[in-house]
C-alpha cells in the first residue's frame, strides 16, 4: 500500500521529524514502506497564487498525497494546536479537489511539555474529519518531554509510546488494507 509520512515541523532537528522516522522503521519491520515527505519548499497558501496554478512543490505535495493510500502525520503542539506548517500543507492539498478525500490517517506527535501533543491532536482530528479522512481511533500516541525520548544514537527510547506507535500503525495498515482491499 502506498503510506505518506509527514512531520508538521521544518527544523532540522525537529523530535517530530525523528518521531516520524521511528515510525518508518517500525512500518518497514512490519512490512510496509512510509514515504516521507517534507513540508519545508511549501509556500503559505494564498488563493491568488493558487488561482495562477499550484508552485511546483505545491503540485508535487498534491500529487503525493493523491497517490496515498494511508498518511502518518506526526504533530507538534503549538500554543495548544497544530503548527502553522502542519496546517498549511492540509489546506493545499484540500482545495481544487480535495486530495485527502478517503485516506485513512494515522496521527501521532510529541512535545517538549508534560501533554504530548493530546490538544493538538484533538484539533487535527476536527480538521481531518472535515476533509473526509478516516483517522484510526487509538492507540493514541501522546510523547510528553520528547526531548528525553532519544538515545544518543537517535533511537526512540519511550517504551510506553514505541508500543503504541506499532499498535497504531498495525491498525492503520489493517484498515486501509480492509477498506481498500489492499495490503496484507
Ligand atoms: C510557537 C510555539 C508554540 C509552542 N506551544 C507549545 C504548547 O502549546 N505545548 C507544548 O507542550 N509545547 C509547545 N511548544 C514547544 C514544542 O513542544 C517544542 O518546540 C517542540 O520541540 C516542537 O517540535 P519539534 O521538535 O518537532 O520542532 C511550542 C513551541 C513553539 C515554537
Amino acid at each position: 500500500m502506498n503510506i505518506l509520512g509527514i512531520a508538521g515541523s521544518l527544523r532540522k532537528d525537529s523530535y517530530n521529524k525523528k518521531l516520524l522516522a521511528h515510525a518508518a522503521g517500525v512500518a518497514k519491520s512490519l512490512g510496509e514502506d512510509i514515504r516521507i515527505h517534507d513540508l519545508i519548499d511549501l509556500p503559505v497558501y494564498n488563493a491568488d497564487v493558487e488561482a495562477a496554478g499550484f508552485p511546483p512543490a505545491v503540485a508535487k505535495f498534491r500529487e503525493a498525497v493523491e497517490w496515498a493510500d494511508a498518511v502518518v502525520i506526526v504533530t507538534p503542539e503549538y500554543n495548544n494546536s497544530i503548527s502553522g506548517v502542519l496546517k498549511n500543507a492540509i489546506d493545499w492539498a484540500s482545495t481544487s479537489g480535495n486530495k485527502w478525500s478517503g485516506k485513512v490517517a494515522a496521527i501521532m506527535g510529541g512535545t517538549v511539555g508534560a501533554f504530548g501533543t493530546v490538544l493538538a491532536q484533538a484539533h487535527l482530528r476536527q480538521i481531518l474529519v472535515i476533509l473526509n479522512v478516516i483517522v484510526v481511533p487509538t492507540p493514541f500516541v501522546y510523547v510528553p518531554r520528547i526531548q528525553d525520548a532519544f538515545d544518543a544514537q537517535g533511537n526512540f527510547t519511550n517504551e510506553i509510546a514505541a508500543k503504541a506507535v506499532e499498535g497504531l500503525l498495525k491498525r492503520l495498515f489493517e484498515t486501509t488494507g480492509a477498506l481498500k482491499g489492499i495490503g496484507k
